[in-house]
C-alpha cells in the first residue's frame, strides 16, 4: 500500500506524511531528502554540475541509506549521518538543478520503488503519484499560498539556527517551484487521479485528518 503525497516546497507534505505514517503504522519516505543527499555528495566532491559524466560517476559511487528512527528520518551518505547537512543553504540552492537530471532521477526512483515493494509507505515528493508509483491507491497533492509556505519554512529555519529573511525564503521557494514544475523529466504536477488539499488555512491536525478521511473513503469505496 502506497500513500503518495506530492506538492510544492513547504506545502505541509513532510509534517502530514510523517503523522499519517505513524498513525497507520507505515514507513515514511522523504524522497526530497534523497535528492538533497545526492546534491550534498556532488557539492562535497566539487563536481561541476554541468559535467554530466562526472555527475553520473558520483551518483554511481555514493552509498545512500534512508530510514526512520523514532520520529526522525535518518539519511546516511557513505556511512555518515547527513540528516542535518542536507538542509543547509548550499544544498537547498542546488537541489533543484541536481534533481532535474535524468540519471539522478532514475537512480533515486529505483531505490524508492524497491523500498515501496518491501513495505507499506507514505511517500512524499514531487513525482510520486505521477512517475514513481503511478498505481498508488491514495494520491494527494498539497498546495498552499506561497507567503504562508515561506512563513512556515522561515520558522523551521530559525529553529535550526539559520537566520534568513522572509524575502529570501520566499524567493527560494518560488525559484525551486518554477524549476521543479518546468523541468523536462518528471516535473512537479498533480496526477489526474490525485485529490488536492490546500493547507493555507489548515492546522496540522486538520491536514492530517483530511488525509485520513480520504484514505478511509477510498478504502470503503474499494471494499464495496
Ligand atoms: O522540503 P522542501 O519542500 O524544501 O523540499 P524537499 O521535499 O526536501 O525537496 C527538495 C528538492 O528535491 C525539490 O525542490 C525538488 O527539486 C527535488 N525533488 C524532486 O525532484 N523529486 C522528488 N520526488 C522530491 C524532491
Amino acid at each position: 500500500m502506497i500513500v503518495a503525497i506530492d506538492g510544492p516546497a513547504a506545502s505541509g507534505k513532510s509534517t502530514t506524511a510523517k503523522m499519517v505514517a505513524k498513525k497507520l503504522k507505515m514507513t515514511y519516505l522523504d524522497t526530497g531528502a534523497m535528492y538533497r543527499a545526492v546534491t550534498l555528495a556532488l557539492l562535497r566532491s566539487n563536481t561541476d554540475l554541468d559535467d554530466y559524466d562526472s555527475v553520473c560517476q558520483v551518483v554511481d559511487e555514493l552509498e545512500l541509506d534512508i530510514f526512520d528512527q523514532g520520529a526522525k528520518t535518518v539519511v546516511r551518505l557513505d556511512g555518515e549521518d547527513v540528516s542535518q547537512a542536507i538542509r543547509s543553504m548550499p544544498v537547498t540552492e542546488n537541489v533543484s538543478a541536481v534533481s532535474a537530471m535524468k540519471y539522478v532521477r532514475e537512480a533515486m526512483v529505483e531505490i524508492q520503488r524497491n523500498i515501496g515493494k518491501k513495505t507499506n509507505c507514505v511517500v512524499e515528493g514531487r513525482d510520486i503519484g505521477t512517475v514513481v508509483f503511478p498505481d498508488a491507491e491514495f494520491k494527494i497533492f498539497m498546495v498552499a499560498d506561497v507567503k504562508i509556505r515561506a512563513e512556515r519554512r522561515l520558522k523551521e529555519l530559525h529553529e535550526m539556527g539559520d537566520d534568513q529573511s522572509l524575502q529570501e525564503v520566499m524567493a527560494d521557494l518560488k525559484r525551486r517551484d518554477k524549476k521543479d514544475s518546468t523541468r523536462v523529466h518528471s516535473p512537479l504536477q498533480k496526477a489526474g487521479d490525485a485529490i488536492e488539499i490546500d493547507t493555507s488555512m489548515l492546522s496540522i491536525d486538520q491536514q492530517v485528518e483530511k488525509v485520513e478521511k480520504f484514505i478511509n473513503l477510498v478504502r470503503e469505496k474499494n471494499n464495496k
